[in-house]
Order: C-alpha cells, then sequence, then structure tokens
C-alpha cells in the first residue's frame, strides 16, 4: 500500500493534472467518495396531546408540533419523499411532569400511544424513541436528583429501563438512551432480552456532549424552562474531550448497544472519524437544533445560498463516518434530491 503511494505521487506535471477527473460534471459524479441520499436522513419529530393540532416552533423555523393524527398526515408525506425513518420527542403538559419523571414510563402515554400507531399504520417506517427522563421531569434534567441537586444514575437507570421496556412494548424499533447514565445500556440490554425483545436495537448517544447547540430543541420539547439556569455537565461530555469519547463508545459496545451516536455533529467531526475508524460499528450524528437554526438563520442573507450549504454540512458528516444523519433538515433535503 505504501509503495503504491509513492509510485503514484513519483508522477508529476504534466503526467498528473489533477484536474483531469474534474473537468466535468459525470466525471466528478463518477469519482465522487461520499453520497447523499433521503435513506441517510432522520427526521427528528415533535409529538404533543390533543386533536388536529399543529404548533410552530418559534425558535426552529419550518419545524412543528404535531398532535398524532396531524403527525401521522406528515409522516405520510416524509416518506413519500425517501425517508425511511423518524426520531420521536414528546412535549408534555406541565401539569404531568413531576421529580421523578415517572410519565416516562407510563404505557399509554403520549409516546407510547404515538409508537403504536405510527407502527400500525406505518410498519414499514423505522420508529426511533428517545429514552431520557427531561421531557418529563419537573426539574428539565435527564435523571432524578438527591437533595443537593446531583443527578443520582442508578436510580436514574431504573426508571429509563421502565422507560425503554414501554417504548419496546409499544413497537419502537430502536430505542436511543440520550441521557449518559453510566452502565444504562447494560441496564436496558439485560431488561430487553429478559423481556425477550431480542430484535430491540439500541441506539446509545455515545458521546453526547454537554453543548450550548441544544437551545432551541429545549424550548421544543418545553424542558428550557424547567431547566432554568442549570447545566448538565455532570453527565453529558465536556467538549474538550475525544479519548473520553472513545471510551463511552467502547463500553457500551461491551454493555450492548448496535449503534453509536454523536452528538452534535458538525463541531464533532473528529470525533464521528475517530469513532469510525476504531470500531467498525454503524456511527450516528446528530445535527442539533442549534446547528439547524445556526444555517436558517445565516440563509437569510443573500450571499448564502442555503440549499448548497445544507448538502456541503451534510455530506461532511457523512463523509467524516456517519451512516445516518438526524436532522431537522431531513424532509427538506429530502425534497432538494428528489
Ligand atoms: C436530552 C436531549 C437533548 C437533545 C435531544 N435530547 C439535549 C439536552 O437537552 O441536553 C438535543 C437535540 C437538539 O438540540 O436538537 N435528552
Amino acid at each position: 500500500m505504501k509503495k503504491q503511494m509513492k509510485n503514484i505521487s513519483k508522477q508529476n506535471f504534466p503526467t498528473l493534472r489533477m484536474r483531469r477527473l474534474r473537468s466535468d460534471a459525470s466525471m466528478r459524479k463518477l469519482i465522487m467518495e461520499t453520497s447523499l441520499s433521503p435513506h441517510n436522513l432522520i427526521q427528528p419529530m415533535f409529538v404533543i396531546e390533543g386533536k388536529n393540532k399543529t404548533e410552530k416552533i418559534t425558535s426552529l423555523p419550518g419545524i412543528n408540533r404535531y398532535s398524532i393524527d396531524n403527525l401521522l398526515k406528515e409522516v405520510r408525506k416524509i416518506m413519500s419523499l425517501g425517508i425511511i425513518a423518524i426520531a420521536l420527542f414528546p412535549k408534555i403538559s406541565n401539569k404531568l411532569k413531576t421529580e421523578d419523571g415517572a410519565e416516562a414510563f407510563n404505557e399509554t402515554g403520549l409516546i407510547q400511544e404515538c409508537i403504536k400507531r405510527i407502527k400500525n399504520k406505518f410498519p414499514n417506517l423505522i420508529v426511533i424513541s428517545d429514552v431520557a427522563l427531561d421531557p418529563f421531569t419537573s426539574h428539565g434534567q435527564d435523571g432524578v436528583l438527591d437533595k443537593r441537586g446531583y443527578i443520582l444514575n442508578d436510580e436514574t437507570n431504573a426508571i429509563l429501563l421502565k422507560q425503554a421496556i414501554s417504548h419496546a412494548k409499544a413497537g419502537s424499533d430502536i430505542i436511543a438512551p440520550s441521557d449518559m447514565m453510566d452502565g444504562r445500556i447494560k441496564v436496558i440490554r439485560n431488561g430487553l432480552e429478559k423481556n425477550k425483545f431480542f430484535n430491540a436495537k439500541l441506539l446509545s448517544y455515545s458521546a453526547k456532549y454537554a453543548s450550548n447547540y441544544y437551545g432551541p430543541f429545549r424550548d421544543a420539547v418545553g424542558s428550557a424552562n424547567s431547566l432554568g439556569k442549570a447545566d448538565k455537565k455532570t453527565y453529558q461530555m465536556d467538549y474538550s474531550n475525544k479519548t473520553e469519547a472513545l471510551r463511552e463508545v467502547d463500553l457500551d459496545l461491551r454493555e450492548g448497544a448496535d449503534l453509536v451516536m454523536v452528538k452534535p455533529a458538525l463541531p464533532y467531526l473528529d470525533i464521528i472519524s475517530s469513532i469510525k475508524e476504531s470500531y467498525k460499528i454503524p456511527v450516528f450524528a446528530y445535527h442539533v437544533s442549534g446547528e439547524y437554526l445556526m444555517i436558517k438563520a445565516v440563509a437569510k442573507n443573500k450571499a448564502i445560498n442555503e440549499q448548497a450549504l445544507v448538502l456541503e454540512t451534510l455530506t461532511s458528516i457523512r463523509r467524516a463516518g456517519a451512516s445516518s444523519i438526524l436532522t431537522y433538515y431531513a424532509k427538506e433535503v429530502a425534497q432538494w434530491l428528489n
């Protein structure tokens, strides 16, 4: 391999002209190393209680919260564009929120009902369900707190397990713990096996950073107000760290994860790429709400071509090693690609 590289690099101008292969569009397509198709895109969707409801999310222009009936209509549209997977997130009313987020494992809760109805109507759609307590807790944290406000790990895992089982029972294809508690993959995998959900897939948010890019999402699920000025730095990762991400992936794989997620995406391409090189597994990336908003905001400027910018951004995430990308742009990009 090395020898070959040397021989090639011995060629030089004019024997070798790199521009030869860039001479026209078809030639460029022929040698393209990375592609982007609707199959690589996962649409995050927000669900609310009620009937025939569609609410705009001001901090995520173009993205809505839907009641289940309207969400089903939207799902039909995005499937017709070639999208094959969605990720569901609930916004529940404040009166259902508690210290321990017990609504998260209500078998007839909003998300559980939503999963059942979607899988009933669209059995081939891949439903990814979020396992974390933040949309359900009165304090907006992803776990339960002790008296001093510290997020308790093992106690939280016990609740996450119940939440995960309720999703599997409802028919979720991919259960995605996004909470960053230690050992939760092991606890959930064992629970799924015990309950005979042998094919339930676990997508672990292995490398989830305590990021400043999550603001609009927290508005969307209504955890921003509950969280107030608090942060999630005792469980989500410090953005200065990279080797720690590899350790997290290593642990999650040994605990039973099938897929791992890096989040956010664009500022963390190095993390995606390192994981992809170190482990022979599918890596997903979450192009998060702040990343989406950043492009939407800059696209108002006529100097920017939004479509071209988004395609470049998402292709770069694929090039770094992501099999699939969760992005609020999924539907729009699928329209462009069609
Ligand atoms: C937390 C969770 C977050 C997102 C999805 N699930 C972040 C957080 O509040 O810490 C963010 C996704 C986005 O910004 O698009 N369980």
